[in-house]
Order: structure tokens, then sequence, then C-alpha cells
């Protein structure tokens, strides 16, 4: 069995995965979203402190598992470094005490294999990584050759829900509840740009349509007119919109490169209206759509352990003195 740790942002969660079957023995996760939530965004001081009470909680129900462990697997990167360390020396610590390999994951490569749980691999896939750090558009061909086709020239998609939600102070973190507010809203009342819409490029951008929306709650505010049906209406023309530009950028993409296997990642992965949009383009082309199971889209150990699995079948570990973590690196 390998026991797996992730860190990397405001979850703090441990996994055990059974090698042989790549079979999920227990997941557990302590997320910290309520104490965050008045800050409108993570601080990662706060982050890294509330992982040092977390992590030793969650690791005491597992105490069963340790005379069967192989490996212990800890993300490394990318994340926020404060709160990586963390995961990162305990893992130390563990993998030193019962004198077993070290596995350092790739917190991106986490979220493509959270695809996989208890199940094989599916390759070549093309993915959209929709998260708060991430928003990605991926070709994997193998664990190891994975290659990235597209990102955002600035906020990602998840980040830009969660500055929107800020704005309209409806706490942190902003995609659940910009999607619940949407569900009662009139998409059209607000036209806001879809970003990037001239360009021929496969890139992504928030800060244009984030900036747009700003504007638009201003005006609103100066007229004293924010009520429940404002929000709701200003929470569906932006998700609409970010939307809108995701569809955008992957009908082009696929029009040169159309895809047999394509897949959503990431916490964002968990908006209905982008799965649905996204289901029907892939209809369009042929494309099969592959989707985590909702408890997998967010940030787990789960997804780790399923990468760790591979990694110790291909003795691929890390001296303990030598881990280190990195807070901005793809793969
Ligand atoms: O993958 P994740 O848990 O953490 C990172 O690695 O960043 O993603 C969290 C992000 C947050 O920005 C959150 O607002 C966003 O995913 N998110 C959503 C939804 N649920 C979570 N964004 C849009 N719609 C959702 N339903
Ligand atoms: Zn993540």
């Amino acid at each position: 069995m390998i026991l797996s740790i992730e860190s990397s942002c405001d979850d703090s969660s441990i996994a055990i995965t059974e090698i042989k079957t790549k079979k999920l023995l227990l997941h557990k996760k302590i997320s910290q979203e309520l104490q965050h939530s008045v800050y409108g965004g993570v601080v990662p001081e706060l982050a890294a402190r509330l992982h040092i009470e977390a992590l030793p909680k969650i690791l005491e129900e597992c105490t069963q598992y340790f005379k069967d462990l192989k490996a212990i697997a800890v993300t490394n990167a990318p994340g926020l470094s404060v709160t990586l360390t963390e995961g990162v020396t305990m893992a130390k610590a563990l993998a030193l005490s019962l004198k077993i390999p070290l596995i350092g994951v790739n917190h991106l490569k986490g979220h493509i294999y959270s695809l996989f749980i208890e199940k094989e691999a599916i390759f070549p896939i093309t993915i959209l990584l929709v998260s708060g750090g991430h928003t990605q558009l991926i070709l994997a061909n193998n664990l190891n050759e994975m290659k990235v086709i597209g990102s955002t020239i600035d906020d990602s998609f998840g980040e830009s829900f969660d500055k929107v939600s800020k704005m309209l102070k409806l706490g942190y973190p902003g995609g659940p509840v910009i999607e619940k507010f949407a569900l009662h809203g009139d998409d059209s009342k607000y036209e806001l740009p879809v970003p990037l819409r001239q360009s021929p490029l496969i890139q992504f951008s928030y800060s244009g349509l984030k900036n747009a929306v700003r504007l638009a709650i201003l005006r609103e505010e100066e007229s004293n007119n924010i009520t429940e049906e404002t929000i709701s209406n200003i929470s569906a023309s932006f998700q609409k919109t970010a939307i809108e530009h995701i569809l955008m950028k992957l009908k082009k993409y696929f029009k040169t490169n159309p895809p047999h296997n394509f897949a959503i990642v990431g916490g964002a992965s968990a908006n209905k209206s982008l799965r649905t949009k996204v289901e029907t383009l892939c209809d369009t082309f042929d494309a099969k759509l592959h989707l985590a199971p909702m408890e997998f889209c967010s940030d787990n150990a789960a997804m780790i352990g399923r990468v760790a699995v591979e990694q110790y079948l291909n003795n691929d570990f890390v001296n303990i003195n030598e881990i280190n973590v990195q807070s901005r690196v793809d793969f």
C-alpha cells in the first residue's frame, strides 16, 4: 500500500491506495474553506498553520495500515510553498521512520489521474484543467509525456469565480456559490465581453472579464440596486461568458485536433453548466468525455495516491534529502 499526502492549497488530505489493485482503501480530507472565507481567498500562512493541525489528526486514523506501507507519496509541486512544505515535512518523517521510499507527485498530474481512481488510465487524452490556480489545455500521451497546449495569460477560471464572488461579498470559494445564484439568474441581463474572441491563439484570459463584472457591480451599487435578483443576474451573465470563452477555444482546437478522449479535471470541473456545454461540444466532434467523480474534482490525496502507484511501479522515487517544493511548474 501507499500512503499519500496532499497539502498544496487549502485541503489537508491523506489516502491509502493498494498498489496491486489500485483500490482506494482510505480517503480523508479536512477543508479550510470556512476559515479562509472571511478573507475572500486563501491566506497562505493561515493555510499552513491549519495543515499542521489537520494532517496529524488524519494520520491517526491511518496507523493500522503502517505495517503494510511500501512507500509514502506527497504533492511537492506546484502549489503554495508554505503549505506544500507541511505535507512534504510529514512525508519525509514517515518515510524515514518507517524506512520506506518517498515519492514526489506533481499536483497537476494528480488532477489528471483523478479520472483514473480505481481504474486503468486512458491515453492519449486531451484534458481541460480548470482549478483555482490553473486553466490549461493539456495533451497527455502517458504519465511522463504531458504537454501544455494553452494556458491562461492572467487569472484562472476558478479564480475568476472566486474574485467575482468576493466583489459580490459572497465568500470563498466562489465557484459553488456563483453557480448556485446563476441558476436563478437571467444570463442575458449583462452584456459582458467574451475574452480573446478575435485571437487565433489557444490561450485563456479572465482579467478583462473580471474587470467588466467589476464595472457592472459598481454601476448597480451606485444606483443602490444590489438585490438578490441583481446578484443572480450578474452571476448568470458572468458564468455564461466565462464558459463561452472556454468553449470557443476548445472548438477552435478541436477543428484541427479532434480528440478521441477528452476530459475536464480540477476543482472547477464540478461546474454543471461547463460539464453540460462541453459534453455537447464533444458529441459534435465524436469525442468521449471523461469526468472524475464529484468528490475527486477538488484537491484530494486519492488522486495523488493513484499517480504514486504508477511512479512506484516505475521505481520513480526521490531521495529524502533531495525532495524540494516548487510553487510554479507545469509538469
Ligand atoms: O482544484 P481545486 O480544489 O484547487 C486548486 O488546485 O486550485 O480548485 C478550487 C477552485 C476554486 O477557485 C473554486 O472556486 C473553483 O475551483 N470551483 C468552481 C466550482 N467549484 C469549485 N468554479 C466554478 N464552478 C464550480 N461549481
Ligand atoms: Zn488542485
